[in-house]
């Protein structure tokens, strides 16, 4: 079996690489990546040890890159992780969310079916659904939940969404989607919520809260997603689209205050900032599809995630160090310079 994983040097992508060749001996793993500000080969550094395994930096977007990679590779599966991911990045410049969240899957799908029909696998997301609201517990996102976009990534997430469903009745290339809830886990880049709260207050800095704080995420710890893509690309059914949760909502606010408390950090580092524009409200996956179909269920329960998470970030510094300490430290200052109203 050879896989090619785009995105492996990113968060989920590098979690699933490493799930993957440790699952299996026989697979041949190839990642294309572009190397953005949220690659990271450290992120892989285990994988290059392994014989299975090779990098080619990349562009999904690049039709020339790609077709040549798949004339030269005969990929048996190709699971699409590389995007845009940061919902905050997408609001101060969409563009390069169109192009690599939609134009790079639709390259990538173009190559699967040109280079013999190759099975393909797009890695997508809840927010697709847009959001529910706080006082309507009951609600939850099935897959037949209409598509009702917020955010300049949920739209480009969305319509490669929508491109992959195509590829599969136009041109029968045998396509799955997976929309999981917000992971979190070990190499997860630090401008993200978790690890960004982690790494301020090991440094003893402000943890910007968005808002009032109220708003809630259905939390999955990333191996758990993995366990879940793994079985789709082998049993899942073609053309299907399947909800990947955690059974886990917790608002921002109880998350930030949980990482305090593990860490002996005091409360008042938490500074409430300027909201979010267009700040979804709360995202909650329904996902009995998976579970009774390919008998899924998230495993690892938060209380034990968050605390693996915390310990991979004490032992980890200089992964994380090396990447505030760079061309990160200024997006920081320039995206969180107008948030800030009470520094
Ligand atoms: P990430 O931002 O950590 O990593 C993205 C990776 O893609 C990086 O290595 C980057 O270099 C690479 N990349 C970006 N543009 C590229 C391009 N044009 N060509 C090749 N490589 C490129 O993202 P993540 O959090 O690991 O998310 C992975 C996927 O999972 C994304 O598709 C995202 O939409 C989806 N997803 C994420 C979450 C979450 O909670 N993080 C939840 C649901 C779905
Ligand atoms: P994020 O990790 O960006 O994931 P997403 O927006 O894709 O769900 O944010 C998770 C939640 O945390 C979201 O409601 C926004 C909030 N948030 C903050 O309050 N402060 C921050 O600095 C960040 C990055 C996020």
């Amino acid at each position: 079996m050879k896989l090619l994983v785009t995105g492996g040097a990113g968060f989920i992508g590098g979690n699933f690489i490493h799930y993957i060749l440790k699952k299996y001996s026989d697979y041949k793993i190839v990642c294309l990546d572009k190397l953005t500000y949220a690659g990271n080969l450290s992120t892989l550094k285990d994988a290059f040890t392994n014989k299975n395994f090779k990098f080619v930096k990349g562009d999904i977007a690049d039709r020339k890159t790609v077709d040549n990679l798949f004339a030269k590779e005969k990929f048996d599966v190709v699971i699409n992780f590389a995007a845009e991911s940061h919902v905050d990045r997408s609001i101060l410049n969409p563009e390069v969310f169109l192009v690599t969240n939609i134009i790079g899957a639709q390259v990538l799908m173009e190559a699967c079916k040109k280079f013999g029909n190759i099975r393909f696998h797009q890695v997508s997301t809840d927010e697709v659904y847009g959001d529910l609201p706080l006082n309507r517990p009951e609600l939850m996102f099935t897959e037949d939940t209409p598509i009702h976009t917020s955010s300049p990534y949920s739209a480009s997430k969305a319509s490669a969404d929508l491109l992959t469903l195509a590829y599969f009745r136009t041109y029968g290339l045998p396509v799955t989607i997976s929309r999981c809830s917000n992971n979190y886990g070990p190499y997860h880049f630090p401008e993200k919520l978790i690890p960004l709260m982690i790494t301020r207050a090991l440094n003893d800095k402000t943890l910007p809260v968005y808002g009032n704080g109220k708003n809630v995420r259905d939390w999955l710890y990333v191996e758990d997603h993995c366990k879940a893509i793994d079985l789709i690309i082998s049993k899942g059914k073609m053309g299907e689209v399947y909800n990947v949760g955690g059974h886990n909502e917790k608002s921002n606010i109880e998350i930030v205050k949980l990482i305090l408390k593990k860490l002996n950090k005091p409360e008042s580092l938490i500074t409430f900032v300027e909201d979010r524009k267009g700040h979804d409200l709360r995202y909650a996956i329904n996902p009995e599809k998976i579970e009774k179909e390919l008998n899924w269920t998230p495993e690892t329960k938060f209380d034990k995630g968050i605390e693996n998470t915390i310990n991979w970030y004490l032992e980890n510094k200089k992964w994380w160090e090396d990447i505030i300490s760079g061309e990160y430290e200024k997006y920081y200052e320039k995206m969180y310079k107008t948030k800030e109203k009470n520094l």
